[in-house]
């Protein structure tokens, strides 16, 4: 049995500054077709001034207002990242300061780009041990940070950004069938080191700058796998009311395409936005949210899949009835 709650408000924020594939031309040897044609990705949102927790604090705020709840009524704050600006406080605890919520739960999850969900889960599961009302889940990423802007097979693959929802209690439950997964990397597919810190009682460390690192082809081929048994998994937890839309993790347009294909879907069961933001690791799916309720593409009564993977290796789904109407529905 999972807790009665709805998203009630959804918001994402994302970086002033659009580096396009031409400009990566000029960085790497790499071309705007090469980057298009495997990935699906066009441009990608760079912070200059913005840092991860100034974009997820917008994004809560907006979520806040949106939602209708009072900020005294969050009893809990769950947020995503793997590229935050401190490693302590918790970037959780940082939106609550920013925000001005007197007292709530906050924490971080570290679960790679399956962030969002892992969180989602998370939040909905405590709202109901804690007893708590209104919670915000935020996920904001800085990848560009991390990111090998010499190394072609990477930078063109990633972007920054937030996304995040409020979750209200309802009359039933509108976010269902949590599913959550990891299995090893055994082949470390998908690695970004802390920079390493000699101290006076061990011999010096090698202190260079680390980055993103990344099997490419291995991490398509475990992508591909996972969200289509996530997928299968949850429309089997759907019964007699299967999703009819599907949220994915925004990694590889071409990933989206080998799901659809061997599960028989349609492309506008999907909502794919990654030719604008590119890969915002844990992000991508509350940005997506996002921009699928402003579009209009998500209506009041759907019942849509969220499906991510990621490092570690991750993976996970939850299925949402969303209830928000939107502008025209209004
Ligand atoms: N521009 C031009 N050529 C490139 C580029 C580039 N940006 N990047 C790689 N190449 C070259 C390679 O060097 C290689 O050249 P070679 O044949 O001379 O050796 C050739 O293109 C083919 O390389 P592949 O790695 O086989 O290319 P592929 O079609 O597999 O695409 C990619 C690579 C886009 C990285 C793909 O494997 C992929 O998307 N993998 C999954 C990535 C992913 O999902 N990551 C994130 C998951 S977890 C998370 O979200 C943090």
């Amino acid at each position: 049995m999972f807790a009665s709650v709805e998203i009630a408000g959804v918001a994402s924020c994302v970086p002033a500054r659009v580096v396009t594939n031409h400009e990566l031309e000029k960085l790497v040897d790499t071309s705007d077709e090469w980057i298009t044609k495997r990935t699906g990705i066009k441009t990608r949102r760079v912070a200059v001034e913005e840092t991860a927790v100034g974009m997820a604090v917008q994004a809560s705020a907006e979520a806040l207002a949106m939602s209708g709840a009072d900020k005294d009524d969050i009893g809990l704050i769950v947020a995503c990242t793997v590229s935050g600006d401190n490693l302590t406080p918790a970037m959780a605890s940082s939106v609550q300061k920013a925000l001005g919520i007197p007292r709530c739960a906050a924490m971080d999850i570290s679960a790679g780009c399956t962030g969002f969900v892992y969180a989602l889960v998370t939040a909905v599961s405590l709202m109901d041990t804690l007893g708590v009302n209104s919670a915000i889940v935020a996920a904001s990423e800085m990848l560009s940070k991390y990111v090998d802007w010499t190394d072609r097979s990477t930078c063109v693959l990633f972007g920054d950004g937030a996304g995040a929802v409020v979750l209200t209690r309802s009359d039933e439950p509108h976010v269902f069938y949590p599913v959550l997964n990891a299995i090893p990397d055994i082949e470390d597919a998908i690695v970004i080191k802390k920079e390493a810190r000699s101290t006076p009682f061990g011999p010096p460390l090698d202190e260079r700058k680390e980055y993103i690192r990344m099997k490419g082809s291995e991490v398509f081929t475990y992508a591909v796998g996972v969200m289509e048994d996530t997928l299968r998994c949850l429309l089997e937890l759907c019964g007699d009311r299967p999703y009819t839309k599907i949220i994915p993790h925004q990694a590889n347009e071409k990933i989206i395409d080998c799901v659809m294909r061997t599960m028989r879907l349609d492309r506008e069961q999907f909502f794919i936005n990654i030719s604008e933001y590119a890969n915002t690791s844990s992000a991508t799916i509350p940005i997506a949210i996002a921009d699928a309720y402003r579009a209009g593409w998500l209506r009041q009564g759907d019942r849509v899949a969220l499906v991510g993977f990621g490092s570690g290796l991750t993976s996970g789904g939850v299925v949402i009835d969303w209830t928000i109407p939107n502008k025209k529905e209004k």
